[in-house]
């Protein structure tokens, strides 16, 4: 491959990195069709990926069963001081850290090839986006990147010779000895694994796995912690949002921007497909918004990245009709099962469950089989333009306006369906206060009550309590033109723990709310923790619920609401003195409220 980069300090650093992992051979991406082909072919070959017959270029990998999800734990923020980071990081002093990686670095890549991959989070023309470049000795990760971010020539060209890049290192951390047979997905064990930052130098090192944010390092690790970080220097945002467009049957444009945590619904409401008439939704992004102020003042967002990695268990044409339309092709799917007929099919996908096929683990399955076929975090990884509801701006370099922020997550009681901050800081005490029961996205326990502010507990690259500040000057900048702050929760179960919100493209008939409570045409009523839809402010036409349902999923708990009190004191606390006395204020101010 002939690439002609002319950058001094970037074939330096390759050539350093040569040096301590020694690899066997070099590959520079271009980003072309032809190398994601080859690429493919060899993970093909490798036993690796195994070609779907049913979908057109479209490929399954199996993972090992202990390299299946972020690993939190493993994840560190690595600043000068540990109180730069804060108290929701893992931290280990820049030096001491590096030295470690360094001696798990030291012939890493041996009889591998080492990729470089060039790649720009955002449209390449775009001012908000920034240049990245991962060396990694994972074909998986090279193909994913080219989905996921746009790779290759026209990047090395934007640099020129001296441009900025975020380095960004990553090894699965299992060199091959020579005449060694590989495994169908090497990795490094749970102790050596190490997904570290270093927002000082704007630095990322990953070793150890090959699985989804700990190895795709544009995504979580440059567009959320490297970027959260150069954000709050630069006076911007990096944010763990969703975008849509919403258009209302007079045509009139909402854009709103959604947080909410790991596997907690930003993919499907990104793509919803609105059960009332009349409105129309597009998807700009489903993962991360990358929030700049525009000369009239107002938040422009751009979704940094090119493609979508998924959670495939609950997807359906059910559910997300505009997901499975994206997966019929050009697919890279991870971890879910194979049909007798080489197609795929996790729990919740549309239809019978198939008599027999293949696990994920590549065992035998039947419906009667004790495990789940696919495994929860299970992904799809597809190329954004595929999406038929993919908005006709989602690469416009100046982004689209937000008029609103949505904050949320996934808690059986307590949080109401919906309701409405009646300040920015309140709604940024919302954001700061969010909880949420966690998911099988991060490798750890599922179902546990936690506080994820802003959804960015596992995202954030330096001191929360900084960041709940951020939040705080940035509504200051955007003044009058701030957008309005609700917070949702679609997970609110019965007591015999069933979804009382039918969820999914029933979401609109909130969404429509929140744009008739921006243009002054629907009513709310004040409650202690902000305002609520009374029954019939909310359409439901068409739906069938029953009225006891409702009006649990609109109840405002004022006992468990006092119970909440101390938690939120108790998670504030922590901050220290890093905590925005305004966000104290906001506590109180609910205590008082709630009587
Ligand atoms: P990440 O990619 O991990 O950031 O996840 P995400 O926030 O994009 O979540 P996603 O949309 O993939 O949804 C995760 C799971 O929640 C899937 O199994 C969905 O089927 C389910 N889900 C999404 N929206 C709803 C909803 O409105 N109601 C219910 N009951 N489940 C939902
Ligand atoms: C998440 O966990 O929020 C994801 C999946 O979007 S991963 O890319 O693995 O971080
Ligand atoms: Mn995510």
């Amino acid at each position: 491959m002939s690439m002609n980069v002319q950058h001094a300090r970037l074939m330096a650093w390759v050539q350093e990195i040569v040096e301590l992992c020694q690899p066997k051979d070099i590959h520079w991406c271009d980003g072309s069709q032809a190398e994601y082909d080859h690429v493919m072919q060899l993970a093909v070959a490798g036993g690796m990926a195994t070609p779907l017959k049913k979908r057109p270029n479209s490929f399954l990998f199996r993972s090992d069963p202990s390299d299946v999800a972020r690993v939190e734990a493993r994840t560190y923020i690595s600043t000068p001081s540990k109180d730069e980071a804060g108290p929701t990081n893992n931290w280990i002093d820049p030096t001491e850290l590096k030295q470690t990686m360094t001696g798990l670095y030291k012939g890493c890549m041996q009889g591998r090839t080492l990729y470089v991959i060039p790649f720009s989070m955002g449209p390449v023309d775009s001012p908000i986006a920034k240049i990245g470049i991962e060396i990694t000795d994972s074909p998986y990760v090279v193909c994913n990147m080219h989905v996921m971010t746009r790779v290759g020539t026209t990047v090395i060209e934007k640099l020129g010779t001296d441009g900025e890049f975020i380095p960004c290192l990553h090894s699965i951390g299992a060199p091959l000895a020579p005449g060694q047979k590989d495994s169908s997905w090497p990795c490094a064990p749970i102790e050596q694994k190490y997904i570290s930052h270093f927002p000082d130098e704007n630095l990322i090192w990953s070793y150890g796995s090959g699985y989804g944010g700990n190895a795709l390092l544009g995504k979580k690790c440059l567009a959320l912690r490297i970027a959260s970080a150069m954000a709050k220097r630069e006076g911007w945002m990096a944010e763990h949002m969703l975008i849509l467009r919403l258009t209302n049957p007079q045509g009139k444009q909402y854009h709103i921007a959604a947080a909410f945590p790991s596997a907690c619904g930003k993919t499907n409401l990104a793509m919803l497909k609105p059960t009332i008439p009349g409105w129309k939704c597009e998807c700009v992004g489903d993962d991360i918004a990358w929030i700049k102020i525009g000369p009239d003042g107002r938040p422009h967002a751009i979704n940094p990245e090119a493609g979508f990695f998924g959670v495939a268990p609950g997807t359906s044409y059910e559910s997300n009709p505009s997901a499975m339309d994206t997966l019929k092709e050009n697919i890279i799917f991870t971890n879910v099962a194979l049909t007798d007929d080489g197609d795929v099919w996790w729990e919740g996908m549309d239809g019978p469950k198939p008599a027999h096929a293949i696990d994920w683990k590549g065992r035998d399955w039947t419906p009667e089989s004790t495990e789940p076929a696919a495994h929860a975090n299970s992904r799809f990884t597809a190329p954004a333009s595929q999406c038929p509801v993919i908005c006709p701006d989602w690469e416009a370099p100046a982004g689209v306006v937000i008029d609103i922020f949505v904050f949320g997550g996934r808690r059986a009681s307590v949080m109401p369906l919906v309701h409405e901050a009646y300040s920015w800081d309140h709604g940024v005490f919302m954001g700061a206060t969010a909880s949420s029961e966690t998911t099988a996205a991060n490798i750890g326990a599922v179902g546990n009550l936690r506080r994820d502010p802003f959804a960015m507990l596992p995202f954030c690259g330096y001191n929360m309590g900084d960041y709940f500040q951020h939040w705080l000057d940035m509504g200051d900048r955007f003044g009058s033109k701030a957008p309005r702050i609700f917070y949702v929760n679609w997970f609110r179960k019965s007591p015999e723990g069933k979804w009382l919100w039918p969820g999914f493209g029933d979401n609109s008939r909130v969404l429509k709310w929140m744009c008739e409570r921006v243009d002054g045409k629907v009513g709310a009523v004040d409650t202690p923790i902000g305002r609520m839809p009374k029954p019939q402010d909310l359409d439901l036409s068409g739906l069938s619920i029953p009225e006891a349902d409702l009006k649990e999923l609109l109840r405002v708990d004022v006992q468990a609401w006092k119970n909440e009190v101390p938690d939120i004191a108790k998670h504030f606390a922590q901050f220290g003195d890093r905590l925005p006395a305004r966000l104290r204020q906001q506590l109180d101010d609910l205590a008082k409220r709630l009587g």
